[in-house]
C-alpha cells in the first residue's frame, strides 16, 4: 500500500508539472484529491490495516496529500504568472517612441471672410450688430416696404413656422432693429444665416450667408455707396476690382442696384464663370427708401443712407473657386482640411 501510494504520489506530481491549462489541473486535483478521488480510496481501505500499519499509512497518506496540494497550487501560480505577462506584453506601450502628426483644426472659410469683413468695417466705424434667425413678418417683410402681394412672400421662398413667426429669408430685418434701437447716424453691418424654401443644388442652398449692411447719414449719396463697395471689394479679393451698377429692384431701396465686378477669372474677357458676359452680379444695394426710414422712426428729410445685401456664401464659392455650394455645410473632412 505505501509502494502504491509513493507510485501515485510521484506519477501525480509529473502529471501537475505536465499540465498546459487550469482545466487539465482541475482534473488531475479532483481525480485525485477529490472526495471519490484516489487517495479517499486509499484512506477507506486503511480500515483493514493493522494499528501499527494504519499509524504509517495514515502518515504518508497525510504528506503525499500536502506535497500534491503544494505541487497544485505553485503550478496554478505559474499560470496566473504566464498570463499576466501576457497581458503586460499586449498592453506595452513604448512611450519613447513620437507622437503620430497633430491635425491642426481651420476655420470654415465663410467664417474666415466674414471675420475679416467684419475687421475692415469695425474699423470704417461700423458696428457690428447680431439678429434672431427666428422673426416675425414685419421685420422681414412689412417694415421693409415689402407688401404682402410681394413674391418674395410666396409661401415657397419661407419657412414659416407657428404663431406667424418665420426663418429670416434675409439679414435685411437686422436694418430695421439697428434703425429701432440705435437711431440715426448709424453705421451697422449684420452678418449672419439665412433660410430659403428652395430645393437644393449644386448653386441653391435652403441655409446660407449674408452680411446687411446700412449706413444712414446727412447727405449720405450714390457715390458712398460705390465707394464702400469697392473697398469692401477690394480688401477681400486682395486687388483692385472694377465695379458697375445696373437698375435692380427691392422695395427697401430707391433707386436700388445691382453691383457687379469685372470678372476676375478672366478679366472681362468672357469665362463659363461669368457666363462669357465680362462680368459677375455680386451685390444688391441702394439708397434707403424713405418708408423704410420712417417706418422706423427716422426724419427722411433730415436723413438718408445705403444699403446692402452682400451674399457671403456666393463670395466665398468666388474666393475659393468653390463649385458645389453643398460643400460648405457638408462637414466633410476633405473639404474643410483645405483651408488648415
Ligand atoms: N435682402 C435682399 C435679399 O436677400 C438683398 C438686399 C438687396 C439687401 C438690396 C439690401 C439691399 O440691403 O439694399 O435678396
Amino acid at each position: 500500500m505505501e509502494t502504491a501510494l509513493t507510485a501515485l504520489e510521484s506519477s501525480t506530481l509529473s502529471r501537475i508539472r505536465e499540465a498546459v491549462t487550469a482545466e487539465a489541473l482541475e482534473a488531475v486535483r479532483v481525480e485525485v484529491l477529490g472526495r471519490k478521488g484516489q487517495l479517499a480510496a486509499v484512506s477507506r481501505d486503511m480500515g483493514k490495516l493493522t494499528p501499527e500499519e494504519r499509524a504509517r499509512v495514515g502518515k504518508l497518506l497525510n504528506t503525499v496529500k500536502t506535497s500534491v496540494e503544494a505541487a497544485l497550487e505553485a503550478r496554478r501560480a505559474e499560470f496566473e504568472a504566464q498570463a499576466l505577462a501576457l497581458r503586460l506584453d499586449a498592453e506595452w506601450l513604448d512611450m519613447t517612441v513620437p507622437a503620430g502628426g497633430t491635425r491642426p483644426g481651420a476655420l470654415h472659410p465663410v467664417s474666415r471672410i466674414q471675420q475679416e469683413i467684419e475687421d475692415l468695417f469695425h474699423s470704417l466705424g461700423f458696428t457690428i450688430l447680431d439678429g434672431p434667425e427666428v422673426e416675425d413678418e414685419y421685420h422681414n417683410f412689412d417694415a421693409l416696404n415689402i407688401p404682402p402681394d410681394h413674391p418674395a412672400r410666396d409661401m415657397q421662398d419661407t419657412f414659416w413656422l407657428e404663431g406667424g413667426l418665420l426663418l429670416r429669408t434675409h439679414t435685411s430685418p437686422v436694418q430695421v432693429r439697428g434703425m429701432e434701437r440705435l437711431g440715426p447716424p448709424l453705421r451697422m453691418i449684420a452678418p449672419g444665416r439665412v433660410f430659403r424654401n428652395e430645393s437644393v443644388d449644386a448653386s441653391h442652398e435652403h441655409t446660407f450667408y449674408q452680411v446687411e449692411g446700412m449706413m444712414i447719414d446727412r447727405d449720405v449719396s450714390v457715390a458712398n455707396l460705390i465707394f464702400f463697395m469697392t473697398t469692401l471689394l477690394t480688401a477681400v479679393f486682395k486687388r483692385q476690382v472694377t465695379v458697375r451698377l445696373r437698375p435692380g429692384f427691392f422695395p427697401f431701396v430707391e433707386p436700388g442696384f445691382e453691383l457687379d465686378i469685372r470678372c476676375l477669372i478672366c478679366a472681362g474677357e468672357g469665362c463659363p464663370v461669368c457666363k462669357h458676359s465680362g462680368w459677375v452680379e455680386l451685390l444688391p444695394c441702394g439708397l434707403v427708401n424713405p418708408r423704410v426710414l420712417q417706418a422706423s422712426g427716422i426724419d427722411s428729410e433730415q436723413w438718408g443712407g445705403f444699403a446692402f445685401g452682400l451674399g457671403l456664401t456666393r463670395l466665398v464659392m468666388m474666393r475659393y473657386a468653390i463649385d458645389d455650394i453643398r460643400w460648405l455645410q457638408s462637414g466633410d473632412l476633405r473639404f474643410l482640411e483645405q483651408f488648415a
